[in-house]
């Protein structure tokens, strides 16, 4: 399988796996897998990067993978802050959704950036 091919599934399972982790940990009853969470997420963060740089290797317009690498300095930044954000406000909620969706996006950039790079043939033979 190319990098690009296994960064991009990197991405696919993992953001899987972050769906369902964050999910349980929004139950309340999960706090002990929230460091997996994190780091699972850092590594979601590097994949989206690897997706976006080996585009622009490509020969893919770099517009889409810049925005994929701010989003991932964002994902992570919040994801970071997040705890700390208004903890005991019932306005937290807020922050979840957004934390979510943040996420979200992340998965989304990665699969836009694959989906262009490929269907514009610059990631032919990765
Ligand atoms: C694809 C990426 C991600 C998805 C889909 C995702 C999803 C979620 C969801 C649904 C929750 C539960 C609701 C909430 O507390 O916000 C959560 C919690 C959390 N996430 Fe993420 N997350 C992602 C990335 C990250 C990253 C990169 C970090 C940090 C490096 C992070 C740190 C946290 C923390 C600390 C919590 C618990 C917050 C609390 O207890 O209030 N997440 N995540």
């Amino acid at each position: 399988m190319s990098a690009f091919s296994a960064a991009r599934m990197t991405v696919r399972g993992v953001g899987l796996v972050m769906l369902v982790l964050g999910l349980v940990i929004w139950t309340g009853n999960a706090d002990g897998l929230v460091p997996i969470h994190m780091l699972l997420g850092i590594v979601l963060v590097l994949a989206l990067w690897a997706v976006a740089a080996l585009a622009v290797q490509a020969g893919t317009r770099p517009a889409l993978p810049g925005i994929a690498i701010a989003w991932g300095v964002l994902t992570v930044a919040f994801g970071l802050a997040q705890a700390q954000i208004l903890p005991d406000a019932s306005e937290h909620l807020v922050v979840e959704v957004a934390h979510l969706f943040v996420g979200l996006v992340a998965i989304g950039l990665a699969e836009a950036v694959g989906a262009i790079t490929t269907q514009s043939g610059a990631a032919a033979g990765r």
